[in-house]
């Protein structure tokens, strides 16, 4: 379906804090939580990975949004499904060999498998995964690239998301970095429907507001 998820990047949150500031954003109506995995390799940036997920699942039954930017994604099915993550989205860059076993392997974990793209790649890479007969539920669409949070906006990659939206309407189309009240509008118009905000919930005084601005414009 294509109903708004607001999802805050929990890698602009307290990590030594990780479980209030995650109910916090609950609270304040997130959707889902963005968890950013880094390996100091596929980018340069290291974060957490499944201990860390695992320790988040004992406090919260919320939808983990894990996003992989690691070089060997597949070695990390495993651990996350039993960590307790809800979706795992691997970048197409990295698992142009093997997406059908990533994607049979992340479904048996009973994770739900999306895939994304930094902004310099083709989106037409992602095309055999949607259309595949064991397919993708999501694509992610990174708006910046991958490694931090607090960067600014691409808006060349709203034409990824806009040939995305028109040949598959009911896909979940998320973008991820730079997003927050002023770049909004041109993501949700369009067509993305999952929507990644670290910097511009955490830094705001009021997330809860930002929040639902993010929703209310993917809305309509
Ligand atoms: C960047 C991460 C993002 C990041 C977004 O590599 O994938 O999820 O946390 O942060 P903001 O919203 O601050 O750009
Ligand atoms: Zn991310």
């Amino acid at each position: 379906g294509v109903a708004a998820k607001i999802a805050p990047s929990m890698l602009s949150s307290d990590f030594a804090n990780l479980a209030s500031e995650a109910k916090r954003m609950l609270s304040l109506g997130a959707d889902w939580l963005h968890m950013d995995i880094m390996d100091g390799h596929f980018v340069p940036n290291l974060t957490i990975g499944a201990p860390v997920i695992e320790s988040l699942r004992k406090h919260t039954t919320a939808y983990l949004d894990c996003h992989l930017m690691v070089t060997n994604p597949l070695d990390y099915v495993d651990p996350m499904g039993k960590a307790g993550a809800s979706g795992f989205t691997f970048h197409v860059e990295v698992s142009k060999e093997n997406w059908q076993e990533l994607v049979q392997k992340i479904k048996a974990k009973g994770m739900r498998p999306g895939v994304a793209v930094k902004p310099g790649t083709p989106i037409e890479e992602v095309y055999p995964l949607v259309e595949g007969e064991n397919p993708v539920e999501m694509v992610l669409v990174m708006t910046v690239e991958p490694g931090f949070g607090g960067q600014k906006f691409m808006p060349e990659t709203m034409e990824k998301v806009q040939v995305l939206r028109k040949k598959y309407p009911s896909l979940d189309i998320e973008v991820d970095g730079g997003l927050g009240p002023s770049t909004i509008d041109v993501a949700a118009s369009a067509g993305a429907n999952c929507i990644v905000a670290g910097s511009s919930v955490f830094g705001a005084s009021e997330p809860g507001q930002v929040i639902s601005l993010l929703r209310k414009s993917v809305q309509g």
